[in-house]
């Protein structure tokens, strides 16, 4: 098979593994590069005849695989994706392409862009979502970087990646340099929003209505049958039916609730904060995550503030709570959205919304019945600045809306923590505010530092001395 492989694949862990395995069944016969001879056998191994050969040695490796070369790495983010690319470097030929399928910060991903493009090789950072069977059986893929390498990897990411409903393929280029991989981390904060918010409703049932897993499981999956169709929820479902063998018990009640993350939820959040795009749902996401880590602090404040004499849920919160999480979903996709446009703008991505959310709706983690309705609104409206103010994305918080209340009203009085419900309805009520308050804001920084004010009736910047001087 020497010389007649089409792809290389560096990184044969679970992802890079299965991705392999997937070119492999599609007529793209793939090189992997493992860390040892007998990890390259168990990977030829586990392809059960597929097309692929394992080696140990880079050179072997790159020599097997017809010219230009596409190579794709699938390593931890971080320090080994700069350790795979200075082993290469001395090795590659113009035009070879590298693509880092990882979830790479993107600001590396400019700087590798910037240094392999700068000495003739072509490098793609592509965000690649949907775990493991994902990448077996179809990714959501995101590449960015250039239209010509572009042209040459189209047919085969096309043929590999997922396909939505109407048979479009959910892969696109999304823009250039680092685009692809802020495309991801930003779908990766809709996805700690959105599991949060299910997780807030989950605590709801279980430990507000005393519901069982097994009945929990039931609601959702009627949810997963009509607009709240999702992964998210399918999943969530299925964890909540799943039995431990070994106890016999519900196997979600015997994890942990310090619950970790690997960074991109983070970077999410720190650059929505640079670029001063509020995306509080995806913030608060982040925050509570950090909060449940705080085990020791829980138990000792548990113990302090006790129930505090609250009132038990209200029941209504099982009529209320499905249209809450459609009304909060909504929220958390319009802000992933909008951090989506004003980086865009700033980093120069160019970004189709339209596209970013037609490859969303099938193979990846934050796929949703949703994501039509989010591509025919970017489709429509290309300019659209937020989800949120898309007409019919209008109507369906016009009708959920006051579910959405209700559910973090009964929440709140029942001492149930709903950070993400209810930062998403305050976005909501702030976005359709024509006038807030912050015109106190700027009158209190007017008044201790002098940082001055504009007037609606007047042109011009303003300073008052508030008080007489002493
Ligand atoms: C995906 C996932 C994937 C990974 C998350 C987990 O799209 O397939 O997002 O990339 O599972 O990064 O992130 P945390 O460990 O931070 O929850």
């Amino acid at each position: 098979m020497s010389e007649h492989l089409e792809f290389g694949m560096i990184g044969l862990g679970t992802m890079g593994r299965n991705l392999a395995f997937n070119l492999a069944e599609n007529g793209y016969p793939v090189a992997g590069l493992a860390t040892s001879e007998e990890k390259a056998r168990n990977f030829e191994n586990l392809a059960n005849g597929l097309p692929v050969r394992g080696f140990a040695d880079p050179k072997q490796f790159l020599a097997s695989i017809r010219k230009p070369r596409p190579i794709m790495l699938l390593v931890p983010a971080g320090q080994p994706v700069d350790d795979v690319i200075a082993e290469l470097k001395p090795l590659l030929e113009p035009d070879d392409l590298i693509i880092d399928g990882g979830n790479s910060y993107f600001k590396d991903t400019d700087r590798r862009s910037a240094d392999l493009e700068g000495l003739g090789f072509g490098f793609f950072g592509m965000g690649v979502s949907g775990g493991e069977s994902g990448a077996r059986h179809g990714p959501s893929m995101m590449p960015g970087g250039s239209e010509r390498l572009w042209e040459r990897v189209r047919p085969l990411l096309e043929k590999v990646s997922a396909k939505a409903e109407d048979g479009a393929p959910c892969v696109a280029l999304m823009g250039p340099h680092s685009s692809g991989h802020y495309v991801k981390t930003v779908h990766n904060g809709i996805e700690y929003a959105l599991m949060q918010g299910v997780s807030e409703i989950y605590d709801g049932f279980r430990n507000g209505l005393g519901l069982s897993n097994a009945e929990i499981a039931d609601i959702f999956e009627s949810w997963d049958a009509a607009e709240l169709k999702g992964f998210l929820m399918q999943i969530s479902y299925q964890v909540l039916r799943y039995t431990d063998p070994g106890t016999g018990q519900s196997l979600v009640d015997l994890i942990s609730d310090k619950a970790k993350q690997k960074g991109t939820g983070k970077w999410t959040s720190q650059d929505a904060m640079d670029l001063g795009v509020p995306v509080p749902s995806i913030d608060i996401a982040v925050a509570a995550r950090e909060l449940s880590s705080y085990k020791d602090d829980r138990l000792t404040g548990a113990a302090l503030y006790g129930t505090m004499g609250l009132t038990s849920l209200s029941s209504d919160f099982k009529q209320t709570a499905r249209n809450a999480m459609m009304a909060a979903m909504a929220i958390a996709y319009a802000q992933g959205f909008s951090q989506l446009s004003a980086a865009s703008a700033e980093y120069g991505y160019s970004l189709k919304m339209d596209k970013v959310a037609s490859i969303w709706r099938a193979g990846c983690i934050i796929r949703s019945a949703f994501l039509q309705q989010i591509t025919h609104a970017f489709t429509s409206n290309p300019n659209l600045p937020n989800l949120l103010l898309d007409k019919e994305v209008s109507e369906i918080l016009s009708k959920t809306h006051r579910d959405l209340r209700a559910t973090v009203q009964s929440l709140m009085a029942a001492g149930i923590p709903c950070p993400m419900l209810c930062s998403s309805v305050a976005y909501l009520d702030g976005i359709r505010r024509a006038k807030l308050p912050t015109n106190l804001i700027q009158a209190q920084r007017d008044y201790f530092g002098a940082h001055t004010y504009e007037r609606i009736d007047q042109e011009g910047t303003f300073h008052t001395q508030w008080v007489p001087e002493v």
